[in-house]
């Protein structure tokens, strides 16, 4: 399955009422995905709740396939191989990249940062792995449903004033350089 054709699903059935996400998780073909299969062969549990999406490597993310991610899903994961284990090279450090933009263009929609998020995992890690989407699945089920369609529709920027949200997006950046989160400062570790 392409991520770009890939469909989330429907959610697992609800237990005694409770939300049950959809998430989609991008995956490294050489690391977090072998990681998800040994959880499965070791019988390491992890929610059913995350859909996986295989790919060659997380720098074969693109912008676009997050963002139609969202449509089906009520968060999405990038996972990849550690810095240094990546096998082309650099391109998990690009991936870290886009992850930063993306991540602040959800925010600036109003789209919790619980709801992208990133970690890495090597093959051998199957038990990380499973410990992270239950720990996402939880935090995203506090959250509840994203209702994507009408976020979006919120965003539309012919339905905003010229210039509004200026001081708020200035205000956000000095923030970020004053205490940058910890995507920014590993980029600046990874690329020193
Ligand atoms: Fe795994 Fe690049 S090969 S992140």
């Amino acid at each position: 399955m392409s991520a770009t054709t890939a469909h989330a699903g429907a959610a697992p059935a609800a237990k005694d009422g409770r939300f049950e996400p959809v998430i989609l998780a991008f995956t490294c073909n050489w690391c977090s995905y072998r990681a998800a299969d040994l959880a499965g062969t070791a019988r390491m549990k992890y929610p059913p709740n995350v859909r996986l999406v295989r790919l060659m490597c997380s720098g074969r993310v693109d912008p676009a396939f997050v963002m139609r991610a969202f449509a089906d899903a009520d968060a999405v994961i990038l996972t990849g191989c550690w810095p240094a284990d990546c096998h082309y090279r650099i391109q998990n450090v690009k991936a870290l990249r886009r992850f930063i933009l993306l991540r602040r263009v959800l925010e600036s929609m109003g789209i919790e940062p619980q709801r992208f998020q990133r970690f890495y995992a090597s093959a051998a890690e199957g038990q990380q792995l499973a410990a992270e989407f239950d720990r996402i699945v939880e935090e995203v089920r506090a959250l509840g449903p994203l209702d994507w369609a009408g976020r979006h529709a919120a965003f539309v920027p012919s339905a905003t004033p010229p210039g509004a949200g200026v001081g708020e997006a200035r205000a956000a950046a000095e923030a970020r350089a004053a205490a940058p989160p910890p995507a920014e400062r590993e980029l600046a570790e990874v690329t020193a």
